[in-house]
């Protein structure tokens, strides 16, 4: 079973009950009078590529150093196969770990950065390096030095010199933000395919909701010390447990309703229908959905959760065309709709018209107002 989304703090769910083969366990950090960290629990399955997704300074970092060892917790602990590796020295806690800035040796060559942390004889070493360089596609530099490689170059040595003594876990902290947009979502397939192959356990810390979506088998997603949910990709992205994560991962559209005399909500007069529920004494709420749930049809025919709207704006997204629009009832209700050239509705959007827009009933969530 997946984890479910859960909140920390609440209830222990299967999330964190189910025996981990990574798990962090209450962890906490402060730096001075400021909570770095504030009780962190997870849960990461043996194999399993868990992306560790938030701002920058949510907090990332210091748990990715924590579970390495390189900076000490101030409560909490972790295990790891069943041992508690808590309070071990970094060298004891066998994982790899790679970071955004190369972290190379200049001085030493690539097959010699590799070979690093390879305790065997040098021709078991020439060996290892040697498979290494063929697994992350380097075959032939290995005499070069970190300054005659490119930034991808650099990052596929540190990948082979974390990998080198086969590690329980790899850590990787931003290790694809430094490059370029095309190099980078090249490698992004290329760590996905190579963490597949080997299927060694994998945390990666990012703040690209978009590399997290495509890489990870479950992201937690990060704010200010906490994690707001733990979850598949989809989950994240379908459900989100919170505002925050609606609005971190993906785009978001807020539309406030008002529940009608028949318990129905309404939405600029139209009454909504939606598979989502919320607490039956609230006569407000907000409807949450992705642009990408927002339909816009080419003619006006009456049917459910259809409304008028006005064009604003379009800008072109490549695959995509964003509309904004606004709400003929309710100008200050703004609508954000991702239309396709494949859509019928692609041709109406003409900044200053009207367009009929459908909302996807079984896509909307709705949330509670938040608070004032
Ligand atoms: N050694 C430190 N001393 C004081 N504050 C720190 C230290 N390391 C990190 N912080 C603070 O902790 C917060 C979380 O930092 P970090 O874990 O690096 O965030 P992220 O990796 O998510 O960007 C930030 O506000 C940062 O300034
Ligand atoms: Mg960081």
């Amino acid at each position: 079973m997946k984890p479910q989304a859960f909140h920390v703090g609440a209830v222990p769910t299967q999330a964190v009950a189910e025996p981990g083969w990574l798990r962090v366990d209450g962890i906490a950090k402060r730096f001075g009078r400021f909570t770095a960290l504030d009780r962190i629990d997870l849960a990461v399955r043996r194999g399993e590529f868990l992306c560790l997704l938030g701002p920058s300074g949510c907090g990332k970092t210091t748990l990715l150093r924590i579970l390495a060892g390189l900076e000490p917790q101030d409560a909490g602990t972790l295990w790891l196969d069943g041992r508690d590796i808590g309070r071990l020295p970094p060298a004891a806690r066998h994982y790899g770990i790679v970071f955004q800035s190369y972290a190379l040796f200049p001085n030493l060559d690539v097959a010699a950065n590799i070979g690093y942390g390879l305790r065997t004889d040098r021709a078991a070493r020439a060996r290892r390096v040697q498979e290494l360089l063929d697994l992350v596609g380097l075959a032939g530099v290995a005499a070069r030095y970190p300054a005659q490689l490119s930034g991808g170059q650099q990052q596929r040595v540190a990948l082979a010199r974390a990998l080198a003594t086969s590690p329980s876990l790899l850590l990787l902290d931003e290790p694809l933000s430094a490059l370029d947009a095309q190099v980078r979502e090249h490698l992004r397939r290329e760590l996905r395919s190579l963490q597949r192959k080997l299927g060694v356990t994998t945390v990666m810390v990012t703040h690209d909701q978009e590399e997290a979506l495509a890489l990870a088998d479950t992201i937690a997603v990060m704010n200010q010390g906490r994690i707001e949910q733990v979850g598949t990709p989809e989950q994240v992205y379908r459900q989100p447990a919170s505002r925050f994560v609606a609005d971190f991962v993906g785009r978001a559209n807020w539309l406030p309703v008002q529940r009608d005399t028949q318990g129905a909500f309404q939405l600029g007069g139209v009454r909504i229908a939606c598979a989502d529920t919320i607490a039956p004494g609230l006569s407000s709420a907000t409807l949450f959905c992705r642009p990408e749930d927002v339909r816009v049809q080419p003619h006006w025919a009456p049917g459910a959760n259809t409304l008028m709207a006005s064009v604003d704006r379009v800008d072109f997204m490549g695959g995509v065309r964003r509309a904004t629009l606004s709400l003929c009832a309710a100008r200050e209700v703004e609508i954000l709709a991702d239309v396709s050239p494949n859509d019928a509705g692609f041709d109406a959007l003409v900044p200053g018209q009207r367009v009929p827009v459908t909302l996807q009933a079984e896509r909307l969530r709705l949330f509670e107002n938040a608070s004032p």
